[in-house]
């Protein structure tokens, strides 16, 4: 009897001694997220049995089992019974996930907060205090003991428990004590608005994606729309020199597959987390069906979405689904050490087709590849096909248009397997993904009710904020945080407004039908086209980079037309309550690649924003028709930023710019007229 006892109790410490441990070394906190990874949600009916209405992670059937969990326990003394509710109901807490500590190991109880701070209970004493001699049938403490048991039977005294079971409740870190948790931390109130983003030029060249090089170095990979893909190396803030990138030597040149043109090309490209060890690399094109035998997937409409493609037209592409949505894998096919050296080119073939759907329309098919970087799942951005998403698209489960997947594909399933579950390609499906046992919808769905999700990103700092610019119709430009099964309203709503839909032969979704996320930031039209008559939002990064100190932590986004840059600034910290404030911004007079200016004033000639990318260091670049921009220290443009250091704000005197000398000034006009209409809600073609 004694001796599995006294392993078990050692196991359990262990246990939590582990996840004690992997908290203390990464003790960033997240958004309200549930166990399950959803985001809370307000349930429809009021819950009866625990006392979580508004945003909460459970619904009636969750209380009702909490309900059966608890009555099981068969606990007499009501003191601790009122305890243990509240222990079995805070899976329901909009912070559960934090409670459960679901990122390290998955626990039983939630962490109770062992507070020294007076203002905090000490719940994990009150909780020994009341419950140490009572017993509880299937105690949750104690779930390899069957039958009852006191939590004396477990533990031997009160810092005993409170060591394994508890945590201080430092301001960093959440706990429970007993109440809905509300998360109380100081923000830096002294943090100053960003007077200004100054910018530095450091190349001509029109690119649509870039993706630093997972060794940690400062190369990158740039793609632009055509279908060219290059390796570079980035130089060091205030060096004085251009982007290292030879035009005239792609890494690799996808331009015979990729179809180019208005709102198509090579959309975004992806290294494997392990690239620098296997050299997979992803790239998301699309291409014309009647130009090239591969290009050739199911159609986005068909019968299971009650979309019949000879109906498409006439507004339609020149034939139904001629033009599609690729994800495919390439690799750099040489051996491990010489790629820790310089890589140059790639193997042009094609490993895998990991993707391929027909599309429906010529407008709203994003494209951008991410891995995540806590599960190593490549997620894909996919927008509603446009045209104002007549078929509804972006809220049906059984459709892929107006949503973002999430694919395995480190388990590539036989083409037998591949068929038998009427998959898109060569991909497996997460086991968490939502809808992985419903037979019936799309197990590839991370989250639904996109517009065209233009420009995603991950914090660094906090990997669960999964943010992304979402295009608008008329409206409103919005910024999501992106969570596992969440529906972001396109078309029931646009922004957090109801939208009525011009043309909906395949019906409607009723406002009573969803829990729909409204954004967390964004932007009326109305606030950005006085003079001219577009808008359309462009993603950014939270900033990371103590390059510009003023800058950090707020996310930035842009307006494709060039006119407005946004800072967000969260507070508190993790309550996605977001401030915003359109920065102004202009070149450093010291820019590596001189930058031209609007005529008539100081702001520099942009041209598109398309993309905003981000190196090894943190830093975070603009990528727009008229070149690539870094945002470098605010007093390189006269801003003022109290926390710049004066080392920091030194400005090196400029040197010539090297890098390439290939003028790519007629390519990017031609693309920047190309993409003039790529991301606005203006839809048919
Ligand atoms: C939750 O809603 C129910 C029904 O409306 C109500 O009886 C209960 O008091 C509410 N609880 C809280 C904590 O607001
Ligand atoms: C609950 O506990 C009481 C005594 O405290 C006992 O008589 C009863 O049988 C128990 N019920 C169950 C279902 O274990
Ligand atoms: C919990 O509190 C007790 C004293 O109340 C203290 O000895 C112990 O170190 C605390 N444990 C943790 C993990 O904070
Ligand atoms: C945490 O709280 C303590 C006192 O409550 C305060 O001194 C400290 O600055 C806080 N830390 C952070 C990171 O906010
Ligand atoms: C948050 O903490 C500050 C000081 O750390 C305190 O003054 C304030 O009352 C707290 N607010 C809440 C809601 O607990
Ligand atoms: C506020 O932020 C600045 C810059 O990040 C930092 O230097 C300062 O110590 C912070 N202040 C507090 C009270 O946390
Ligand atoms: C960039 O374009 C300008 C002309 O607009 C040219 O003078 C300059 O040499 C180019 N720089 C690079 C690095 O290509
Ligand atoms: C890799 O290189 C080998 C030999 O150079 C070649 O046979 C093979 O087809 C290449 N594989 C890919 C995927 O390019
Ligand atoms: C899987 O990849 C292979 C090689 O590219 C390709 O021939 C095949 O069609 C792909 N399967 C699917 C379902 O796309
Ligand atoms: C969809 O809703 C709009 C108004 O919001 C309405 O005009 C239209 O008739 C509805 N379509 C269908 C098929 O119910
Ligand atoms: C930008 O901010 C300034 C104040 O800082 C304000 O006057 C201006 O209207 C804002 N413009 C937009 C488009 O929000
Ligand atoms: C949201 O942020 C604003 C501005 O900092 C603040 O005034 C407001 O109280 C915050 N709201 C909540 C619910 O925290």
């Amino acid at each position: 009897m004694v001796v599995p006892h006294l392993m078990m109790k050692m196991n359990i410490f262990f246990f939590f001694y582990v996840t004690l441990f992997q908290l203390l070394i990464n003790p960033a906190l997240s958004l309200p997220l549930c166990t399950d990874s959803n985001a809370p949600h307000t349930p429809k009916t009021p819950l009866v049995f625990c006392n979580y209405n508004g945003s909460s992670c459970c619904d009636s059937t969750d209380d009702s089992n909490i309900q059966k969990q608890f009555e099981s326990m068969n606990v007499s003394q009501p003191a601790c019974a009122s305890v243990l509710k509240s222990i079995l109901c805070s899976r329901c807490d909009p912070f559960s996930a934090e409670l459960y500590t679901i990122k390290t190991a998955a626990r039983q109880v939630p962490v109770l907060c062992n507070s020294t701070v007076s203002s905090r209970n000490n719940f994990c004493e009150t909780v020994w205090d009341t419950c140490q001699d009572v017993s509880v049938t299937n105690s949750p403490f104690s779930p390899s003991l069957q039958g009852q048991s006191k939590l004396s039977d477990i533990w031997q005294s009160r810092s005993d428990f409170c060591n394994v079971i508890g945590r201080a409740s430092v301001n960093e870190s959440v706990c429970f004590d007993g109440e809905k948790v509300s998360i109380n931390i100081s923000t830096n109130s002294t943090k100053s608005t960003p007077t200004g983003m100054c910018l530095e030029k450091i190349a001509n060249g029109s690119y649509l994606d870039m993706v630093a090089h997972t060794d940690g170095s400062n190369r990158a990979f740039f793609s632009n729309q055509k279908g060219q893909i290059w390796s570079a190396t980035i130089p060091e803030v205030g060096s004085g020199r251009g982007l290292d990138l030879d035009e005239s030597n792609p890494f690799l040149d996808l331009t015979d597959q990729v179809h180019f043109d208005i709102q198509f090309g090579l959309m975004s490209i992806a290294l494997h987390p392990n690239f620098a060890q296997n050299g997979r690399f992803f790239a998301s094109f699309n291409c014309d069906r009647t130009q090239t035998p591969s290009c050739a997937g199911r159609c986005a409409c068909n019968s299971d979405v009650n979309c019949d493609p000879s109906k498409l037209a006439p507004d339609s592409a020149a034939q139904p689904c001629q033009y599609q949505s690729v994800v495919a894998e390439y690799t750099t096919n040489t051996t491990a050490s010489s790629r820790t050296s310089v890589i140059s080119t790639a193997s042009p073939v094609e490993v895998r087709r990991i993707f391929t759907m027909g599309l429906p329309f010529t407008s709203h098919h994003a494209g951008q590849i991410l891995f995540g970087p806590n599960d190593g799942y490549l997620y894909f951005m996919m927008g509603d096909g446009g045209g104002g998403d007549p078929y509804n698209f972006a809220q049906n489960k059984k459709s892929l248009l107006g949503k973002i997947m999430r694919f395995d594909v480190d388990n590539i399933p036989s083409e037998s397997e591949i068929t038998r579950l009427g998959l898109w390609g060569n991909y497996s499906i997460p086991r968490d993904n939502p809808y992985n046992e419903d037979k019936d919808l799309q197990p590839e769905i991370w989250a639904l009710g996109l517009q065209n999700p233009w420009r995603c990103s991950f914090d660094l700092e906090r990997p669960s904020y999964f943010m992304c610019g979402d295009t608008g119709e008329n409206e409103y430009e919005e910024v999501d945080i992106i969570t596992k099964n969440g529906n972001y309203g396109w078309r029931v709503y646009e922004g957090a407004t109801i939208y009525t839909p011009e043309k909906s032969p395949g019906g409607n979704t009723s406002t009573g039908s969803i829990n729909p996320i409204f954004p967390v930031m964004g932007y009326e039209h109305s606030d950005v086209n006085k003079n001219e008559g577009s808008a359309s939002i462009t993603g950014g990064f939270f900033y990371r980079s103590t390059t510009d100190p003023c800058l950090y932590g707020s996310y930035l986004y842009g307006d494709l037309y060039a006119r407005y840059m946004w800072a967000g600034v969260e507070t508190p910290e993790n309550s996605g309550n977001f401030t915003t404030s359109n920065v102004t911004f202009s070149c450093a007079k010291d820019s590596p690649v001189p930058c031209d200016l609007v005529p008539g004033s100081e702001l520099p000639a942009l041209g598109y924003v398309f993309s905003f990318g981000q190196d090894n260091k943190k830093d975070v670049y603009l990528l727009t028709s008229s070149g690539v921009y870094r945002i470098v220290p605010p007093s390189r443009c006269g801003y003022t930023c109290a926390y710049e250091s004066r080392t920091t704000g030194s400005t090196p005197a400029p040197t010539s710019p090297s890098g390439s000398g290939a003028n790519m000034l007629k390519d990017s006009c031609k693309s920047l007229l190309l993409l003039l209409l790529l991301f606005i809600g203006l839809s048919y073609y």
